[in-house]
């Protein structure tokens, strides 16, 4: 089965957890697009849910399938979030921000009751870090950031390179909110909720990609079938 595949089955999943009346986030990335697709046949088949999205590119895609749309100004409190994940361990914590969306992602999931991830099981580490995670900083200041940002992952003893992240033509990378992305290669990252601590005491961070008590559950695919972590419940 192709990587695809295994993702469209975790989406199928988190689809049959919607219910009619459901307010819902809708997340960001290529599986998350997927349960976007399989949201929007429900739409068009007469189920009734209204949506917010963590990114424009999912905003225009949900839009594009006549999902309706709102805001969390309008809709401030959310049943259920569904979104991939770059990396999560066993204990539902996450590295997310791979997509570029992390900031509008971590705001819509803590407006919701229920996050479930939905990803295929290469995404499952012992121990996070393999991926580089993601820090949302403001463009202002960015030398000064950057030095305190590898001060504060040093102080929860996880150093290593930090990226400015750039377009695929060089440009600097600007998220929806207009700020840059630090990608930081820190290697096994052993207490991460000692590092978050360390990056949102630190001025000119808007957000990291540690998303930690966050997930209640992960659709997780692989050839052999779907593995649920957590409680779909
Ligand atoms: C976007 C994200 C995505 O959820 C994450 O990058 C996973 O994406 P994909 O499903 O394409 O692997 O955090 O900011």
């Amino acid at each position: 089965m192709t990587q695809d595949e295994l993702k469209r089955q975790a989406a199928a999943r988190a689809v049959e957890l919607v219910r009619p009346g459901m307010r819902l986030g809708l997340g960001t990335g290529s599986t998350a697009k997927l349960f976007v697709d399989l949201l929007g046949e429900r739409v068009a088949a007469g189920l009734d849910v209204i949506c917010v999205a963590t990114s424009e590119a999912t905003q225009a895609q949900a839009l594009s399938l006549s999902i309706p749309m709102s805001t969390l100004d309008e809709t401030p409190e959310l049943d259920l979030t569904v979104d991939g994940a770059d990396e999560l361990d066993s204990q539902l914590r996450l590295i997310k921000g791979g997509g570029a969306a992390l900031l509008r992602e971590k705001i819509v999931a803590a407006a919701s009751k229920r996050m479930v991830v939905i990803a295929d099981e290469s995404k499952l580490v012992k121990c996070l870090g393999r991926f580089p995670l993601p820090i949302e900083v403001v463009p202002f200041g960015l030398e000064a950031t950057r030095r305190a940002v590898l001060a504060a992952t040093a102080s929860a003893g996880a150093s290593g390179d930090l990226v400015l992240r750039r377009k695929a033509d060089g440009s600097v990378l600007l998220t929806d909110g207009g700020h840059y992305i630090l990608d930081a290669h820190l290697g096994e990252i052993a207490e991460p909720e000692a590092l978050a601590t360390a990056l949102v005491a630190v001025p000119g961070v808007v957000e990291h990609g540690l998303f930690l008590g966050l997930a209640k559950a992960a659709i997780l695919a692989a050839g052999t079938g779907l593995t649920v972590l957590g409680s779909l419940d």
